[in-house]
């Protein structure tokens, strides 16, 4: 894989960033002033961010599965840091709700000064870097990879990866994350007790649904249903080549036992337990 080349063109801090992200916007953002109602998603990538975008923006819009039937979810959950949207969003009315993979180092100033309610999106660092691989091989705009799982492990190894380092990058959120504005959502909870996430989320967005529309929005929010609902399956996205691998996937806990050597599982285990343990937070990776 000596001659696999990351595309991304603009380089924020050690991360690479893809083909969408434009320096301008990157600028701009750093002065997007962010309000206390507004919500942000930030999320490593493949971790659960489109299920959790789909989520929170159906707790935001009381449970209105009609309308999230009709929308795309990058329109109804604009991603910050990709082409015009942080412009576009700054011209519309509060709040916003918006997602973004960015290290925490953009918005420090605005958290610190309480502007705005967060959502941290986690997921077992193993299941996230199998995912992320089938991502790079389907991707366009990631340079089609064709390696194996192995060569995609050596990138990892190298520090070569979209939006940097999965522990780096948690070690920059996980900072803020007993903070009154920032709530941690775990993918693996999400799979085991959605209605505790969701009561959870609801009281700390100071939102409430009825149980029947809380069923509702469970049911909707399967990976059954999400795989077939093209306002979140991201199947006609011409950069996307869903025939190697689909956007969402495999959508299970524990894939990674069907990728990683011993060797690469203790290499993560030590960082885990370095980096995301050291913040009290527990992931399952059964
Ligand atoms: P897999 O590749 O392991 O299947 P992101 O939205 O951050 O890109 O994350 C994508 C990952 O979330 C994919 O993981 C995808 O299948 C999974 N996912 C999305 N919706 C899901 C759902 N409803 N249930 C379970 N997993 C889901």
């Amino acid at each position: 894989m000596a001659d696999y080349k990351f595309p991304g063109k603009w380089m924020k801090n050690d991360m690479v960033l893809g083909e969408n992200v434009y320096p301008e916007t990157l600028f701009k953002l750093e002065s997007f002033d962010m309000n206390e109602e507004d919500v942000l998603i930030v999320s490593y990538p493949k971790t659960g961010t489109t299920w959790t975008q789909e989520l929170i923006w159906l707790i935001c819009n009381n449970g209105d599965i009609a309308k999230a039937r009709s929308t795309p979810i990058y329109l109804r959950v604009p991603h910050l840091e990709s082409r015009n949207n942080a412009h576009d969003l700054a011209q519309k009315a509060t709040p916003h709700l918006m997602k973004t993979h960015l290290r925490i180092e953009t918005f420090r100033s605005q958290i610190e000064a309480g502007k705005v309610k967060i959502i941290v999106v986690i997921r077992n660092p193993k299941d996230t870097l199998v995912s992320l691989y089938h991502f790079y091989r389907m991707n366009r705009n990631l340079g089609k990879f064709t390696g194996t799982w192995d060569d995609f492990f050596e990138l990892y190894k190298a520090n070569h990866m979209f939006y940097g380092n999965y522990f780096k990058w948690y070690s920059s959120w996980l900072q803020y994350k007993d903070k009154p504005n920032v709530i941690l959502v775990k993918y693996e909870d999400m799979h085991r007790r959605m209605p505790d996430v969701i009561k959870n989320v609801c009281h700390f967005l100071g939102k409430s649904l009825p149980d029947d529309v809380i069923d509702d929005v469970i049911q909707h929010l399967t990976f059954d249903n999400m795989t077939h609902n093209d306002m979140v399956n991201y199947e006609n996205i011409p950069q996307l080549d869903t025939k190697i691998s689909p956007f969402l996937r495999r959508g299970i806990i524990g894939d990674w036992k069907n990728y990683f050597t011993e060797e690469q599982s203790s290499l993560v285990d030590k960082s885990y337990k370095e980096i995301i343990e050291s913040f009290n937070v527990k992931l399952i990776f059964e």
